[in-house]
């Protein structure tokens, strides 16, 4: 952090809470490693100060930040413009400040794309299971839907929360089709037969209720299909070893955290994130 002198500019997160967040190490040590003259601060902001918050970092002329939870979605009435896919997404997480317009875009998606990408699965023209319909999932199931996925269909808990992205995807997407289903077992087996993809957005799994899976066992996957869960922690899920059992390929949520960072630094900088130093420096330590 001896970097940091009169010329150097802001960047950061707004989100309640953020003291656990990794991406001011991943930042921090990128811009370091690239010799930028940027700095990343983590803010913590009450409900209520959000717009204060965004308005200050226009004022104060950060080149741009990420937002993250709770304000992903109420960010964007405080924007001045949004990329299409944000907008059908319906959350930013990062924000670039281009001469004083604050442009709104979701690396989130894309995150997890360039993931899937790194470890050679095809996702174009296939069939994708989702389970989960929170943000993330949303996320992953537009980008999916606008890079050329041809049909997806999300499980979840509370069926009315997946009707919600399916329907926005399916009235923006006319190239995907996509359709909503409760949590049942036996329709998700019947379901990822003829798919590529299984992937688990939800929670179930994480840290530390590790003894949790959205499936009861090996048996229902089979070989063809890759399981990515976007969880790293821990890095093996219980449903990440139940696909290593029936013999799937697979891939945790690691990469899609850096990758989604890695994106966000692009957006500000034009420069490449140096992805493995900082999945060293930062993740495996
Ligand atoms: P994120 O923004 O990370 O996606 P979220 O919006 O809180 O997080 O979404 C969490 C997802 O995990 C939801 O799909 C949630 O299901 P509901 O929509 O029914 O709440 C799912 N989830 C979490 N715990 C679950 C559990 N015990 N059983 C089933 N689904 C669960």
């Amino acid at each position: 952090m001896n970097h940091i002198k009169g010329t150097t500019s802001l960047s950061g997160l707004i989100g309640y809470p953020v003291k656990h967040s990794k991406s001011p190490q991943m930042h921090n040590t990128a811009f370091e490693a690239l010799g930028l003259d940027y700095v990343y601060l983590a803010f913590e902001v009450q409900e209520g100060n959000l717009k204060k918050a965004v308005e200050a970092m226009k004022t104060l002329n950060a080149i741009g930040f990420n937002v993250t939870m709770p304000y992903k979605t109420k960010v964007l009435e405080y924007l001045d413009d949004i990329s299409e896919e944000a907008r059908i997404i319906g959350s930013v997480n990062t924000v670039k400040n281009e001469n004083g317009r604050l442009i709104g875009y979701n690396t989130d998606g894309i995150g997890f794309i360039k993931s899937l990408e790194e470890k050679g699965v095809n996702y174009v023209g296939e069939k994708i299971v989702i389970v989960g319909a929170g943000g993330a999932a949303r996320a992953i199931a537009t980008q999916l839907a606008f890079d050329g996925v041809a049909e997806i269909v999300l499980f979840n808990r509370t069926l009315s929360k997946a009707e919600e992205i399916v329907k926005s995807i399916n009235m923006n997407i006319s190239t995907c089709r996509s359709r909503a289903l409760g949590m049942d077992e036996s329709v998700l087996r019947k379901e990822i037969e003829d798919a590529a993809i299984l992937i688990n957005c939800t929670s179930i799994g994480m840290w530390p209720e590790i003894d949790k899976s959205i499936i009861s066992s090996p048996e229902i996957l089979h070989k063809d299909l890759f399981i990515a869960d976007i969880i790293y922690e821990p890095n093996k899920t219980k449903l990440l070893k139940f696909a290593e059992k029936a013999g799937c390929k697979y891939m945790n949520g690691l990469m899609m955290v850096i990758w989604q960072g890695a994106l966000a630094f692009k957006i500000w900088t034009g420069k490449d994130m140096p992805v493995d130093l900082i999945k060293k420096a930062v993740f495996e330590k």
